[in-house]
């Protein structure tokens, strides 16, 4: 559904992301795991159109992206929920909300009332919210209302940037439980980018860990989960924990 081929991308010059080449299949979760700087959001970012690659290729339902046109690539179906979420504070729950679909607003499209009504039932707390300014609402709230705002552009794929950051254990898995079900509920496919490693390898299909810039690991979420280096490196798990688990 979505591949990259060598995306290289540079932030001034600065050489953030090297030869990163990777395919998500449709329906899939797909983790991207790494420590603070490692490029994760440069990524996202590259492919929803905030930053332009120098070199590679992406293309999603067989199609090259118009790299840096983000408007253009949110209507083709790629939605990004970016870290730390940026509600607006002075709108409304339900403002905040109807914005991701704006686009679609303009044609007055009834579709939207009923994505509207999806997004209440993914995320019944909002409800009894929908007239409060967004700046009031908890990091969970907000978190749900970012990624309500997301799903109302009806995506295909939808990237999340760090969904769990900041949040107390339990709400990272109310919101991790709502992208299992959202995936069901739209048919959609995820695009997470977590620091939170062991949560995101727990509900991803496959994932790729990212070193500098780099594609350091690949495979499937459950194996690296299990993954010596990966539990030393990001589950703090010391070297002979893991022979002791595996005696
Ligand atoms: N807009 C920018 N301009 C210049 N440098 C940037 C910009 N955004 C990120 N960088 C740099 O690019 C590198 C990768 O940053 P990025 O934000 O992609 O990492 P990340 O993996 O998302 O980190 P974190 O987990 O802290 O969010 C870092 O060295 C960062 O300082
Ligand atoms: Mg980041």
């Amino acid at each position: 559904m979505l591949t990259l081929n060598e995306v290289n991308t540079y932030h001034g010059h600065l050489h953030v992301l090297h030869d990163i080449t990777f395919t998500v299949e449709p329906g899939e979760i797909f983790a991207i795991v790494g420590a603070n700087g490692a490029g994760k959001s440069t990524l996202l970012g590259t492919i929803a159109g905030l930053y332009v690659p120098r070199r590679g290729v992406i293309t999603f339902q067989g199609r090259s992206l118009p790299y840096g046109r983000a408007e253009r690539i949110v209507r083709l179906g790629l939605s990004l929920v970016p870290e730390r979420r940026q509600i607006f504070d002075d709108l409304s729950v339900r403002d905040n909300l109807f914005l991701g679909a704006y686009h679609r607003m303009r044609r007055r499209d009834p579709s939207v009332m009923d994505d509207f009504r999806q997004v209440l039932r993914l995320f019944p707390r909002l409800e009894s919210m929908l007239d409060r300014p967004g700046g009031l609402l908890s990091g969970g709230e907000q978190q749900m209302l970012a990624i309500g705002r997301g799903l109302m552009a009806r995506p295909k794929l939808i990237m999340l940037d760090e969904p769990s950051l900041g949040l107390a254990p339990l709400i990272v898995q109310e919101i991790f439980r709502s992208l299992v079900e959202m995936r069901e509920a739209y048919g959609l496919t995820v695009l997470l980018v977590e620091q939170n490693v062991r949560a995101a390898l727990s509900i991803a299909d496959r994932a790729i860990v990212l070193e500098r810039g780099r594609v350091a690991l690949a495979g499937n979420a459950r194996a690296l989960l299990e993954d010596e280096s990966v539990r030393r490196t990001y589950l703090g798990v010391k070297g002979d924990d893991v022979h002791r688990r595996r005696a």
